[in-house]
C-alpha cells in the first residue's frame, strides 16, 4: 500500500522507462510463477509484482518456521522492507515480491529511518473486525495509477507470528488496522480492484487495460525470444 496518493503517479511511470522498455523483466508477466525462498534469496527481485500477474491471485502458504528458516524469511523480510521504502509504500505483502508465502511486512510511517515502526506479520490471522466502517482512498504497490475509495472495519483483533517464532495478538484501528487488511487481503489473493465502487472501477479501468496490455506484450515477447 503507497504511504501516499501522489507516489502512485511516480511509480506508474517506473513501469516502462524512457525508451519504453520494461524496467524489470519479471514481475509483469502474465502467468505469475512464484518462486522458492532460495530462489528469491539468490536473485532478490528489484521491483514489486504487478497487475495482472497471477501470484497476486493466489492464496498464499503458511510458513512453517523452523530454525533453518528463520534466517531465510529474515533475509526476505530485509529485501521487502528495502523494496517498499523504494517504491514509498507503508506496507508489502509476499506476493508481491513473488513469494506465496503467508507474510507481509508494515511501517506506516513509510520512513526507512523509522525502524521502530517496522512490523512483520508471519502467517498472520484476522479474527475479529469490529462493527464500525471507515472509508478512505487507497492505492497498492501492484497497480500503480490505481486509487480507489476502500470501505473497511475500523478496529480489526488478530494473530501473528514474530521472526523469532513467538506469536503475538494484535488490536488495531486507524491507519495501522487499514494496512493490515489490504496486505492481509493480499495474501487471500484480494486486491482493491475487487472492492471499488462501481465509480472508481470504471475510472480506474485505463489503467488496468494499459497494465494489461504491458504484461501481454511482455508476455508475447517472452514467447518469441524462447
Ligand atoms: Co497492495
Amino acid at each position: 500500500m503507497p504511504s501516499n496518493e501522489s507516489i502512485v503517479a511516480t511509480i506508474m511511470e517506473w513501469v516502462q522507462d524512457r525508451n519504453g522498455r520494461l524496467v524489470n523483466e519479471w514481475w509483469s508477466s502474465i502467468t505469475g510463477a512464484s518462486m522458492t525462498v532460495a530462489e528469491f534469496l539468490a536473485t532478490p527481485p528489484t521491483s514489486v509484482v504487478l497487475y495482472p500477474n497471477e501470484i497476486l491471485r493466489r492464496t498464499c502458504k503458511p510458513i512453517l518456521l523452523e530454525d533453518t528458516v528463520k534466517d531465510e524469511i529474515r533475509r526476505v523480510v530485509d529485501v521487502m522492507f528495502d523494496l517498499m521504502y523504494q517504491h514509498k509504500g507503508c506496507g508489502l505483502a509476499a506476493p508481491q515480491v513473488g513469494l506465496d508465502i503467508s507474510l507481509f511486512v508494515v511501517n506506516p510511517t513509510g520512513d526507512r529511518d523509522r525502524k521502530d515502526k517496522e512490523k512483520v506479520f508471519i502467517n498472520p490471522s484476522i479474527f475479529h473486525y469490529g462493527p464500525r466502517t471507515t472509508s478512505e482512498v487507497e492505492g497498492c504497490l501492484s497497480l500503480p495509477g490505481c486509487t480507489a475509495v476502500i470501505d473497511r472495519p475500523r478496529k480489526i483483533m488478530g494473530k501473528a507470528t514474530h521472526l523469532d517464532g513467538t506469536e503475538e495478538k494484535f488490536c488495531y484501528e486507524g491507519l495501522m488496522s487499514r494496512i493490515c487488511q489490504h496486505e492481509y487481503n493480499h495474501l487471500q489473493g484480494t486486491l482493491i480492484i475487487d472492492m471499488m465502487s462501481m465509480v472508481d472501477a470504471k475510472r480506474v479501468r485505463p489503467v488496468l487495460d494499459r497494465l494489461e496490455t504491458i504484461a501481454r506484450t511482455r508476455s508475447a515477447n517472452d514467447r518469441a525470444s524462447a
